[in-house]
């Protein structure tokens, strides 16, 4: 018989089934996105409060939220009383609670808010061995996501156990490169007539490595043993340019389209940036060591190329910090850089030397949304100052416009953006300007029009190290009804990829939460999405099996296919939570993703019949760079919980 208090929760029958409240468990293995769960309590700590009733027994917890628990095949039932708490009432919390077990959703709640009446669960649970309960974010932020699992408590003939979710290994799936050569990367190259011409071949292969390239435009030359194009070019046009790599395994070529007009970023961006991992701060030092690290590490040879800084490079208005703080602008009105980055234009002449590009960061607003100084009535300078210190990439963040924007409207929404991209073409180089205010206004309608060549289509991916997972289900599944709205010239973008080590939010940095399924499920995604490939983990830390992520060549021709279209889902149980994504390509194959984003290993059938294919086909798994054989009408794979395969068909 278990006691709790004065409540009799069981009849003691010797031998027979009792009642285990949830709150009796181990709660270490459960995990959720903020706080810690909450025994007997809401999650805050106050008493466990739903429609205005008192719960005394329970586990409150917070959105996105999982527990595992391990039955045996001895529990009976499940009961509960599930809602938002009532400590957040009149908050625009919002969640979903979900029972499944074995495979099987038991129970979902459907979206619940604060002040809804609770809803009573009650399940059968004869003979199932894992439950999973579960509690997400209901599509939107987890905000005020106060969830309870009230009087909960599973009937069962021995105890139940929580544990962790089903480990995973950590699989290097992508094979090393072969010593042969391989060209890698953009295939098509967008600069303006007169611009610098800074592109660096990327090819993987044991080196020394010898480059040619036949056909250059004028103004336009090759350093045979960098692989390193320079110039400029004058005359607007398309020229498309042969590139050999040759070493003492042998040769590779391919077809570099270089396209002198007005249309940068022909492809989605690929690179690094600081802010997942430095936040505020962010050093020239821990530039030059991204840098470093992007050309050591070899991801210069899969195409990677910008090393971008992020927020906190200006000066800090307000700072005790004597190296954030200081004269905001010299005399002539341009900005300047803190005492971390004493010298700009010396930081990305470094950058440059590698071969790669550099990128840097402001806001409209008067203030960065990390409080450093933004661009406000200095837009002309500033954009003047980037371009002279010669920085080829400008994430433009909303951030305090919100204080001077005077609405949400389109022309409010797009006025800022629209001013800096018109300064940025005045300059002498070329900068990609990326928009970053987190989807506000359907800015994939406008984002292009008004000059971005990429932009935010949501919130910050990681702005709950916890939440990670369920954002990148979110923001990136969410674009499949988008995808209409990315292409040359301008990009829908989910935000970094949140690989390796990143900001856990609390001082230092931790390895990525995300399970090694879901860091293949976030590649394959951005990758099927043609989304831009902005790594933000430590470029100093890279293992294995994160290099393997970042640097698979078969995955990276998907996004950076020159045909620029982005993929979508065709298929979808959503009894299963398996679906299938496709991507067209510019050689008439086309990528098609299998993902199960369910919570047990399921089985996921891609068909020629929904991509307009017909059999047989030849099918490649481009994870593992291997050749399968011919399918005669469609492709089934076993999926593993939030993961997925991916594969050519051609
Ligand atoms: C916002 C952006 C992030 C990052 C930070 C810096 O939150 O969305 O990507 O740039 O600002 O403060």
């Amino acid at each position: 018989m278990i006691l709790l208090g004065s409540l009799v929760l069981s009849a003691c029958i010797s031998g027979g089934p009792e009642w285990y409240p949830l709150s009796s468990l181990d709660l270490a293995p459960m995990r959720q996105g903020w706080g810690a769960p909450a025994k007997n309590m809401a999650v805050e700590g106050k008493p466990m409060t739903l429609g205005g009733k008192r719960l005394e027994n329970g586990v409150g917890t917070h959105a996105p939220s999982t527990m595992w628990l391990e039955l045996g095949g001895k529990a009976e039932r499940f009961t509960a009383t599930v809602g938002v708490d009532d400590e957040v009432m009149g908050k625009p919390g919002s969640v979903v609670f979900k029972v499944l077990a074995d495979g099987l959703t038991l129970f979902d709640s459907g979206v619940m808010k604060p002040g809804m009446q609770p809803k009573q669960v009650d399940l059968d649970l004869t003979g199932l061995s894992k439950m999973l309960l579960i509690v997400t974010e209901a599509g939107d932020s987890i905000d005020y996501d106060h969830a309870d699992w009230g009087d909960a408590k599973i009937l069962a003939t021995a105890a139940p156990s929580t544990m962790s979710a089903p480990a995973e290994d950590r699989v290097v799936l992508t094979p090393k490169p072969l010593p042969t050569p391989r060209i890698n990367g953009a295939m098509a190259w967008g600069v303006r007539p007169g611009s610098p011409v800074l592109y660096t071949i990327a090819a993987t292969g044991e080196r020394p490595m010898e480059f040619r390239a036949d056909g250059l435009p004028d103004g336009v030359t090759l350093d045979s043993r960098t692989g390193r194009l320079s110039g400029s070019i004058a005359k607007a046009g398309e020229y498309p340019v042969v590139l050999h790599a040759k070493n003492a395994k042998g040769v590779a070529e391919r077809t570099l389209m270089l396209v002198c007009g007005e249309t940068l970023a022909l492809t989605p961006h690929m690179g690094w940036n600081s802010w997942y991992v430095w936040e505020n701060h962010v050093t020239d030092a821990s530039m030059r060591a991204a840098a470093d690290a992007m050309a050591s590490t070899g991801m210069i040879d899969h195409g990677y190329m910008y090393v971008n800084i992020d927020d906190c490079w200006a000066i800090k208005p307000g700072a005790k910090d004597p190296l954030l703080s200081g004269k905001e602008r010299d005399e002539r009105g341009r900005i300047n850089a803190n005492g971390r980055f004493p010298d700009m234009k010396g930081l990305t002449d470094y950058i440059h030397s590698k071969g790669l590009k550099a990128g840097i960061y402001t806001s409209p607003g008067k203030l960065t949304c990390a409080g450093f100084v933004g661009s406000y009535h200095h837009e002309a300078e500033d954009a003047a100052r980037f371009a002279e210190w010669g920085f080829d990439f400008l994430k433009y963040d909303w951030c305090s416009y919100e204080d001077v924007s005077g609405g949400h409207g389109r022309a409010e929404l797009r006025k800022p953006y629209e001013l800096m991209a018109t300064l940025l073409k005045d300059q002498p180089r070329d900068l990609v300007l990326n928009l970053c205010q987190y989807g506000m206004g359907n800015v994939w309608e406008w984002g292009k029009e008004v000059g971005g060549h990429s932009w935010r289509t949501a919130g910050d991916l990681g702005g709950s190290f916890e939440g990670i997972a369920s954002a990148m289900f979110r923001d990136g599944f969410g674009l499949a009804e988008r995808a209409a709205f990315s292409g040359p010239g301008g990009w829908n973008d989910p935000d970094y990829l949140l690989l390796g080590y990143i900001s856990n939010w609390k001082g230092s940095t931790s390895p990525t939460p995300l399970t090694p399924n879901e860091q293949y499920t976030h590649v394959s995604l951005w990758c099927l999405l043609g989304a831009p490939l902005i790594f933000s983990g430590d470029m100093t830390r890279l293992d294995e099996f994160t290099l393997g992520l970042l640097t698979n060549d078969d995955l990276i021709d998907v996004d950076q296919d020159v045909l620029g279209r982005a993929g979508s889902r065709v298929a979808m149980d959503e009894a299963t939570a398996t679906e299938v994504w496709a991507k067209p390509l510019s050689d008439g194959s086309v990528a098609l993703g299998l993902f199960n984003r369910g919570e047990f290993e399921g089985t996921v059938k891609a068909r020629w019949i929904d991509v307009g294919l017909s059999g047989p086909r030849a099918v490649r798994d481009l994870w593992r760079q291997k050749d399968l054989g011919q399918f005669a009408d469609g492709f089934e794979a076993v999926v593993p919980r939030h993961g997925c395969v991916v594969i050519r068909v051609k």
